[in-house]
């Protein structure tokens, strides 16, 4: 057996969803953080689950070729960005083999399409959107550190579009009695008109923003969920909704619309649902804005949702969280026979769960297109599109 402090000499395979380096030591699965394929390395273990070894690098014997050196300060210390040791082109790959992978094992799908990953116009300063920890105590602000809720102290991100960098740059001059005493994170969103925070403090007032994405004009603030990187969601949103025809859609975890607008130009009635009362509103809003008629907005947990409306509809679209939908969710959507699903997903691991039970229900995949929304990290945006067989 090894004591938890030795130290293994492993080679790394490839790339595991969720991020690590798969490597294998002693007839033991070994798991890498930051770490590249091909890498020789010295390994620290850091813990054991059952047969697992979890390591973090102690020594790089010898680099693998697909590895750069981190340009980040806080790389290895700041939990945010895990693949920065990667070249782009080796990020993009990692991320089609992470869904294959997925597909694979959770799904059980056995003709598996290409899965192309798009770049990202923008593999830095792409970051619209971030929440930043504070530690009142010690002063910190910025991300956890790798695997604890220490807060790293973080001067500067470069993956934060340049706005949200002279924001972060403002918000650390603040005096720290201005900040409230029990304010432990703050959310931050960006848009044409200026930057919004939730909660407010200080003179950080939470400001109304607007964007125009591929031609829609959507308002929301720091209180609702919007996605990350805008630079891609044109092609996204094409994507997921060129298949769409019929009479009625339903967006399911809307948001503040992103995808109901454009749908409502596509179908006679869609409706939205969205649990995040501020979100509902804003989704509400951005329809009465482009004098949408023909579509509702829902503000409903998505699972009680159907639970009392039995969906009937030609078309569903679904981007939930990244625990990805509900078992009843995904009964709903099967018994509504609808034609045609588009499932937008940012976690392909439950994205694979949630279709293995789709293609129990009779849908069968068209086609998966995946978009870098999240250059530098593991994360990657997933949108697959689904007909009624
Ligand atoms: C990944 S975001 C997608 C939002 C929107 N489609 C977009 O692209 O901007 C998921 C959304 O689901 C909402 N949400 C989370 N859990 C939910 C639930 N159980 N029922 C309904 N909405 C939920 C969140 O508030 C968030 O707005």
């Amino acid at each position: 057996m090894y004591a938890d402090s030795e130290v293994l000499e492993v080679e790394v395979e490839r790339i595991l969803p969720g991020g690590m380096g798969l490597a294998h030591a002693g007839g033991k699965t070994v798991f890498v953080s930051l770490a590249a394929p091909g890498d020789r390395l010295r390994v620290r273990i850091d813990r054991r689950q059952g047969d697992l070894i979890f390591a973090s690098i102690a020594e790089i014997l010898t680099p693998s070729p697909l590895r750069v050196e981190p340009p980040c300060p806080y790389f290895g210390r700041c939990g945010g960005c895990d693949f920065q040791q990667l070249t782009y082109e080796k990020q993009l790959a990692a991320k089609a083999e992470i869904i294959r992978d997925c597909f694979h094992r959770i799904a059980r799908l056995e003709n598996i399409p290409e899965i192309v990953v798009t770049p990202s116009p923008r593999d830095w300063h792409y970051r619209l959107r971030a929440t930043w920890q504070i530690d009142q105590e010690r002063r910190r602000i910025g991300y956890y550190e790798r695997g604890s809720r220490r807060v790293c102290d973080v001067a500067e991100c470069a993956v934060l579009m340049p706005q949200l960098q002279q924001t972060l740059e403002r918000v650390r001059m603040t005096e720290w009695q201005a900040f409230p005493p029990a304010l432990q994170h703050l959310d931050v969103v960006a848009g044409e008109n200026g930057v919004s925070f939730s909660p407010p403090f200080a003179q950080f007032e939470t400001t109304e923003l607007e964007l125009t994405i591929a031609g829609e004009r959507y308002s929301y603030d720091a209180s609702a969920f919007f996605q990350v990187n805008p630079s891609l969601l044109p092609a996204l949103i094409e994507f997921a909704l060129s298949n769409a025809n019929g009479e009625t859609a339903i967006d399911l975890y809307c948001g503040v619309g992103l995808f109901t607008l454009p749908l409502s130009r596509r179908f006679e009635s869609v409706i939205g649902v969205e649990a995040n009362p501020a979100a509902a509103q804003f989704a509400r809003r951005n329809l009465r804005s482009a004098q949408r008629e023909n579509a509702s907005v829902v503000n409903s947990g998505v699972a009680e949702w159907i639970r009392t409306k039995p969906l009937k509809c030609d078309f569903v679209l679904l981007d939930p969280p990244r625990a990805g939908a509900e078992s009843v969710v995904i009964k709903g959507i099967v018994d509504s026979r609808a034609n045609r699903i588009s499932y937008v997903s940012c976690d392909p691991a439950t994205l694979a769960r949630d279709l293995k039970k789709l293609m129990a229900g009779g849908y069968v995949i068209e086609s998966v297109i995946a978009y870098d929304l999240f250059p530098q990290t593991h994360h990657v945006e997933t949108v697959v599109r689904l007909n009624l067989g």
